[in-house]
């Protein structure tokens, strides 16, 4: 039977440390066990992070092995490969799935019920990778997405107009990498179209502003890696947003990646787009408006990652 206070983390480098210590001063879960093949590492980040216990809510933290899995409500995997300076995350395509395939039938065999959270990278096809492997109904198996990404949009746009994140409603979808959009069509400040708030901000030129800002978003990652080699922080909040939202039941929106059937004519592929997400995962995918160019993006975008789900495949045996 699931513990719905318990998660597992499969992968404690810099995203599986940081976003267990997120998840430690959450409080969301009571126990949580770390899992890394290089098992000092596990147990060295396990020991660090408890050490932070006194001033923070109880949890049983410990690193384990797979049979420590078997009740977690959400597993979460960040074992694999991290992009280096000028790798993209699709560069790391290769490596992950051959981790994956060591790392998912382990899960599998132990009929566990929980929910498998994706955050390594390339995630989309990392996700597919997963639910293959898996075999799990496909509302259990979910990728952080774009939930940084969204994230960091927000942040921007709120430096921009110099208002709050929380009230910008704006989504990037598509592939969590290169060919991800931002759905600048439906974009606003608590209701207030984006491009009308900008102008009652003295913003005029939008096009402008809005390209600098995806690039920003887009290339945030290779930003950050330059200068200090990973990126953890961001998607550590990411990570703990989600499993906020399924352990309390939020059914918050959410661009996590998901398999889609039939939005925007996707089928079989997984890709982020808005989400209904609560304690049975991915309740629905939530078909926001689009203009023709999002559009035509976002089947593009599904479109590369088809095809690379065509070679994991061929090239990797993934049925
Ligand atoms: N989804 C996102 O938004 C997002 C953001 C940042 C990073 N990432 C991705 O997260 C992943 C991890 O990044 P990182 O910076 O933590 O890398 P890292 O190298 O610091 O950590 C990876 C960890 O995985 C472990 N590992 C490797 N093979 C394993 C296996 N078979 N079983 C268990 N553990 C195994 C390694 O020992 C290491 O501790 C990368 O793929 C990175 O691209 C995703």
């Amino acid at each position: 039977m699931v513990n719905i206070r318990k998660a597992a983390m499969i992968g404690c480098g810099f995203v599986g440390s940081s976003s267990a210590f997120a998840l430690m001063q959450s409080g969301i879960f009571s126990e949580m066990v770390m899992i890394d093949v290089n098992r000092e590492k596990a147990e060295g980040e396990a020991m660090d992070i408890a050490h932070g216990l006194p001033f923070a809510r109880p949890i049983r933290l410990y690193a384990g092995t797979y049979d420590d899995i078997v009740d977690a409500a959400i597993i979460i995997i960040t074992a694999g490969a991290n992009q280096k300076p000028d790798e993209t995350r699709l560069d790391l395509i290769h490596k992950n799935v051959e981790i994956y395939k060591t790392i998912i039938p382990e899960i599998a065999k132990r009929n566990c019920e929980g929910m498998l959270l994706i955050v390594s990278n390339p995630v989309d096809i990392l996700t597919y990778t997963a639910l293959k492997l898996s075999g799990f109904p496909e509302d259990r198996v979910l990728g952080s997405g774009t939930v940084l990404d969204t994230a960091r949009l927000k942040y921007l746009i709120g430096e921009h107009l110099k208002v709050d994140n929380r009230s910008v409603h704006a989504f990037i979808i598509g592939e969590h990498g290169d060919s991800e959009l931002a759905a600048w069509s439906n974009a606003n400040v608590s209701g207030v179209r984006l491009d009308a708030f900008c102008e009652m901000r003295g913003h005029y030129f939008h096009e402008e502003s809005e390209d600098k800002i995806y690039e920003e978003v887009k290339n945030s990652a290779y930003e950050i890696i330059q200068r200090k080699q990973a990126t953890y922080y961001g998607i550590a909040m990411a990570v703990k947003r989600i499993c906020e939202c399924i352990i309390r039941n939020e059914q918050s929106i959410l661009p996590v990646s998901s398999m889609m059937h039939g939005i925007y004519g996707m089928e079989d592929v997984v890709i982020s787009m808005p989400a209904i997400v609560g304690k049975d995962g991915v309740e629905a995918v939530v078909p926001i408006e689009l203009d023709e160019e999002e559009q035509e993006q976002l089947k593009k975008s599904a479109t590369l990652l088809k095809e690379l789900n065509t070679m994991i495949k061929t090239e990797h045996g993934v049925k």
